[in-house]
């Protein structure tokens, strides 16, 4: 199974083109990211509508040139995926609009991919992890512990109340004159800092839920930087280095509860995974696998191509779906908003068939199965 995959939810313009063989394996064809960094660096962040019309200007050759590298035609396809959302809405269009215009020009069906599930599901793709497995999702957006029991099937086990983990990174690296993006910036000054020099508050830590915590400590950050202001180079690093230690410890603490809860209430996992921008931070990455191996659960990081946003997750995403005969009609709304626990279900999860006729017009997003004409390779549902 054959899918092109675009994202366009947050400030990458990506497609690539993965392939789905009916073992359940998947292969990357063809990658394609372009960073819009450069465009939103002077404003300290991503700014929604730089970011929409850069993703209009760019697309179409990010598109094209996801094809030639794959060297397949878009009439090899078996789908058009799109991420239509949660993200930046105006983006999620650019995206999603030209998905469906693929779609209907070629006669494919088109999946409406959450994002959230596409980072879900990338493990599935670089390491064929079976369900059921415990996923630390924790971006620039979202810092989530979510229990993956099959596609369609997420049960959110823990949840910031306040700053995404990432989010909390470039804040911080913003308020110590790092720029943007401050994730990488912060673990670069980390490395050669004191991570004892400041001490800052371990949020949520000893709570028996599996939530994340990062506004207080990201304030306590910043009143001790204020105290000895100006920063010296070394006070710099000295408090990045603080502040990812104080992220680690909560990150470890977190993944704990996290794992008993998913015993709880699923029994072992076949894995603990990693996924979004955060997981590139090798802090992190060390602490997951502490934690692994305490609890004596396989980890699985995808490389960190794959863990920040990229069109492979988008089309492996819509290519797990549409074995499972999932895909969407051409009047899919996309979404700013889209919780995890909102994403339909294959048929067999889910209840009784609800065929959505391509025609229908409805003001909701709806799941669509695939009409039993559409001749795709048979795949059963795990
Ligand atoms: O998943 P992603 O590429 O985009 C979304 O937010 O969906 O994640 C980007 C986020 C940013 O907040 C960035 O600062 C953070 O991931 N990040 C990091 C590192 N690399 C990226 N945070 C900490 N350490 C890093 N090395
Ligand atoms: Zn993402």
């Amino acid at each position: 199974m054959l899918v092109l995959g675009i994202e366009t939810t947050c400030d990458e313009t990506a497609a690539a083109v993965v392939e789905r063989a009916d073992d359940g394996r998947g292969a990357i064809l063809a990658n394609v990211v372009l960073s819009q960094l450069t465009q939103h660096a002077a404003f300290g962040g991503v700014v929604p509508e730089i970011a929409a019309r850069a993703h209009v200007e760019a697309l179409d050759l990010i598109i094209a040139t996801a094809m030639a590298d794959a060297g397949r035609s878009f009439a090899s396809l078996d789908g058009i995926a799109a991420a239509a959302g949660p993200g930046l809405i105006g983006g999620v269009i650019v995206g999603l609009t030209t998905a469906k215009a693929i779609a209907l020009v070629h006669e494919k069906p088109l999946i409406a991919v959450n994002h959230l599930e596409a980072h879900a599901l990338t493990a599935r793709l670089t390491d064929a992890t079976p369900f059921p497995f415990c996923l630390f999702l924790a971006s620039g957006g979202h810092t989530q512990v979510v229990a993956v029991r099959g596609v369609g099937d997420y049960v959110r086990l823990g949840t910031t109340r306040d700053d995404a983990i990432g989010e909390a990174f470039d804040k911080i690296a913003k308020l110590v004159g790092l720029g943007y993006p401050g994730g990488p910036r912060v673990e670069a000054e980390a490395v050669r800092g004191d991570r004892g020099r400041f001490a800052l508050p371990r949020p949520m830590i000893g709570r028996p839920d599996a939530d994340f915590s990062l506004s207080g400590l990201k304030t306590a950050l910043r009143l001790e930087a204020e105290k000895i202001a100006p920063l010296s180079d070394q006070d710099v690093a000295d408090l990045c280095a603080s502040f990812q230690l104080a992220v680690v410890e909560m990150v470890v603490d977190r993944l704990r509860q996290g794992l008993r809860i998913f015993r709880q209430r699923f029994g072992a996992p076949s894995a603990l995974v990693a996924a979004g921008g955060v997981a590139a931070n090798q802090a992190i990455r060390d602490a997951m696998l502490d934690v692994a191996l305490q609890d004596e659960v396989e980890l699985v990081v995808p490389p960190p191509a794959l863990c920040t946003d990229n069109g492979a997750m988008i089309a492996w995403a819509g290519a797990e779906r549409l074995a499972h005969g999932l895909c969407d009609t051409l009047d899919t709304a996309p979404r700013a908003r889209w919780p995890l626990d909102e994403v339909a279900k294959p048929a067999a999860a889910a209840g009784p068939p609800r065929p959505v006729p391509v025609e229908q017009v409805s003001a909701e997003p709806a799941a669509a199965q695939i009409p039993p004409d559409a001749a795709l390779p048979a795949s059963a549902p795990e």
